[in-house]
């Protein structure tokens, strides 16, 4: 398996020291898709319990699989800025210790200064590549991988080193996106992605299509030109869409409706601004399945709403809205159907697992999520 370049991993720990995502306004966080995510993921009474909870993850681990054992030392792979195992780590009163290994130094410093801030004890932190990583053996109870194995390249070393450091009896938890790697989507889910962009009212959304963008030869040549500004960067997407639009009215005059692309692709960005970003995303779930045959893999949404949302619906959206709030529930049922039928597959999972004497070996996986399509639609991924 090739390791990232030196100059990869710079750009990596340049970027992660520095940015902090605002949750709180994406698919993740956002209030409003709470419950349908935690319903996905856990179901219906689990989802009610913890509508208002941000840390809902956090606290259904901590009461559900760690409720009643004795965790003393965690280990937290790719922590960043710390908040989960935080979190975590004050929901059980035995944890002596928890040490954080993530490749960027200044979100470690930030880490540090919240953990003491918080006048928390036995929070220890260190600055390594977990893809060339020297696994301590049997040392930890719990192993918490947040949106981290997502960014390893070294999947199958990284999950053998977990099971090396988990104690016996001790338990790995990774809440990962696990869709198309570097978000390089197929057709079909680009397809599925902008068609519901559409069914957000303009109002709340930022993406416009561009009036030439269905045409040929002049527009065409226009249309290219945008799509190389894009890939420069500078202007924010949909200012120079904006820009590019009135230009083209002016010279073209009003044009009917018709449906260009909304989104487009983001892997070749990707791979230049955020070369860790889901690297090998669409290998985790039958890498850890593999590894870890008792896993409990807990699928959930994304595949749509994670892309077809942009910044201004974040922004925008008013609970008390019925056309908001109707047509947030049409995208969830949407994407929840073609989930439930096999049509797109999980975009994120929780995977949980606990150490046992036994080497690992192949099957005897338990899994929420429906065995005939969504085992089809692993095949189908791992073949491309
Ligand atoms: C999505 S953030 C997750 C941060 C944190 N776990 C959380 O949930 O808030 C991904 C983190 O992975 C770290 N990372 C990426 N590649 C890494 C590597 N090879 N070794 C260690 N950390 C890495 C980044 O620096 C970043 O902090």
């Amino acid at each position: 398996m090739m390791k990232p370049s030196n100059a990869d991993l710079a750009i990596v720990a340049s970027k992660w020291s520095h940015f902090e995502p605002d949750t709180t306004r994406s698919f993740f966080g956002f209030a409003p898709l709470r419950p349908y995510l935690i319903e996905t993921a856990y179901g219906h009474a689990l989802a009610q319990k913890h509508k208002d909870n941000r840390f809902w993850a956090e606290d259904i681990l901590a009461s559900t699989m760690l409720r009643g054992r004795r965790i003393r030392h965690i280990l937290s792979l790719c922590c960043g800025f710390g908040e989960v195992e935080r979190r975590v780590a004050s929901r059980l009163p035995s944890v002596e210790t928890c040490h954080g290994v993530d490749l960027a130094p200044g979100a470690l410093d930030e880490a540090r200064t919240r953990a003491a801030a918080q006048g928390l004890t036995g929070f220890t932190y260190e600055c390594a590549d977990l893809n060339r990583y020297a696994w301590p053996e049997a040392a930890y109870d719990l192993i918490i991988a947040n949106g981290a194995l997502h960014h390893l390249a070294a999947l199958e070393q990284v999950l053998e080193g977990i099971a090396r450091a988990l104690r016996l009896g001790g338990v790995v938890y990774a809440n990962e996106h696990v869709g198309a790697s570097r978000l390089d989507h197929s057709p079909r889910q680009m397809e599925l992605i902008n068609a519901a962009a559409y069914l957000v009212p303009p109002e709340l959304r930022l993406r416009q299509p561009l009036p030439f963008s269905n045409s040929r030869s002049v527009p065409q040549f226009i249309n290219r030109l945008y799509r190389l500004s894009l890939a420069r960067g500078s202007l924010s997407a949909g200012a120079r869409g904006g820009a590019l639009t009135g230009v083209a009215r002016a010279i073209f005059g009003p044009t009917p409706f018709h449906f260009g692309a909304l989104y487009r692709s983001q892997a070749a960005k990707l791979a230049r601004s955020d070369p860790s970003e889901s690297i090998r995303s669409d290998e985790i779930l039958h890498l850890f399945r593999a590894r870890f045959p008792r896993a409990q893999i807990r699928a959930y949404g994304g595949g749509i709403l994670a892309y077809a949302l942009d910044d201004r619906f974040y922004e925008a959206y008013d609970e008390a809205n019925p056309r908001h709030r109707g047509v947030l529930d049409l995208l969830c049922a949407l994407e929840r159907e073609l989930m439930a039928s096999g049509e797109l597959g999980p975009e994120h999972a929780i995977l949980t697992a606990t150490k046992g004497p036994e080497r690992a070996a192949r099957g005897g996986t338990s899994r929420n999520y429906a065995a005939g399509p969504q085992a089809r639609h692993d095949r189908t991924r791992r073949r491309r």
